[in-house]
């Protein structure tokens, strides 16, 4: 495993790191889950990332419960806010932020999470009022870096604009070979102000792995047709999306990669991006995955890829 640093953090996170949104405490069960975690320590793999809101708390409770017995130094754990966990407790308040990192510390097991992110952009609080209250929470030592997911490059120039407070290290944007809207703008952006991406649903929740058919059927066992996780997967599995992956399949044979691995490979042929944060429903996933660290695409695969996807 390769390992990058995030942004201006002392962080240094590993090339592929091990996601947790719809999958632990969720529609994997536990013994699944906790030999997801396992294969992920195996492969190298040392950054973690969840949120509140996953399965409502249960993914960070899954992962208090994994990662319970390892050393604390051994891994780097992410978290996020924003979303409604209950009809009041929601959004960037001051009293969100300290309220809601006390009880995902509670929930993972730990006194500290290595980076804090708001999970989208609060309309309805003031920025710097979200920008205090994390950095109160810093200040605390509840968190050691700050980031954020999918805020708009008017929004990261603000919360950078603003004197005092602490600055944000990490920028999660979805990105794959299929969603590429913040490479022109966040991207450059962010490395000019020490911001990292860890980039989500680089696989595009497992359609650039090759699994789905145009014309057939899902497989059985795949986030498709599972009730609990298939529902934010429909509206990516289009005829457009797998013609797209049909074009993709001759120019990973020609790099002699799997989809998977062509897939990775391409996020992190990025310098911007830290990690590729990927999920995984079993083990032999996670252990397929990890080993895309360190594979290189030449600029003609790159070039095909693009072709490929326009
Ligand atoms: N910030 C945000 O708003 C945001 C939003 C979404 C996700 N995220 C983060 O990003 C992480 C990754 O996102 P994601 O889980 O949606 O997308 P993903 O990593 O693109 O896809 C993961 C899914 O693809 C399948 N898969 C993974 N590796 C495979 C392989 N080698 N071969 C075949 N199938 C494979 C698995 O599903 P099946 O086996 O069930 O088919 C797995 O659960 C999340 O866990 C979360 O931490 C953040």
């Amino acid at each position: 495993m390769k390992y990058r640093k995030l942004g201006s953090s002392d962080l240094s996170v590993s090339e592929i790191s091990l996601g947790s949104w719809l999958t632990f405490g969720l529609g994997v069960d536990d013994s699944s889950g906790r030999a997801c975690v396992d294969a992920a320590f195996d492969a190298g793999i040392n950054f973690i990332d969840t949120s509140n809101i996953y399965g409502v708390g249960a993914a960070e409770e899954f992962l208090g419960r994994a990662l319970k017995g390892r050393p604390r130094s051994s891994y780097i754990l992410a978290t996020k806010l924003f979303f409604p966990m209950t009809e009041t407790d929601k959004g960037l308040s001051r009293a969100q932020v300290l309220k809601q990192i006390d009880l995902s510390l509670k929930r993972l097991g730990t006194d500290f999470v290595d980076l804090y992110q708001c999970h989208r952009y609060d309309q309805e609080t003031p920025l710097e009022e979200t920008m205090l209250a994390l950095t109160e929470v810093v200040k605390a030592g509840k968190a050691r870096w700050l980031g954020f997911s999918e805020w708009s490059p008017a929004q990261i120039s603000a919360a950078l604009a603003i004197p005092g407070v602490e600055k944000f290290v990490s920028s999660q944007p979805q990105y794959s070979i299929i969603a590429r809207r913040h490479e022109p703008e966040v991207f450059p952006l962010c490395a000019k102000n020490g911001i990292g991406q860890i980039v989500w649903s680089p696989l595009a929740q497992g359609i650039l792995t090759g699994k789905y058919k145009r014309g057939a059927p899902p497989p059985a066992g795949t986030r498709a047709t599972s009730p609990e996780m298939g529902g934010f997967l429909s509206h990516w599995l289009t005829d457009e999306n797998l013609a797209k992956v049909d074009r993709l399949r001759p120019i990973a044979e020609r790099a002699g990669m799997s989809l998977a691995h062509l897939a990775l490979a391409w996020v992190l042929r990025r310098p911007e991006v830290s990690s590729a944060i990927v999920g995984a429903s079993r083990p032999e996933q996670v252990k397929e995955n990890a080993a895309a660290s360190g594979k290189t695409l030449t600029a003609d695969l790159v070039a095909a890829i693009d072709a490929a996807v326009a």
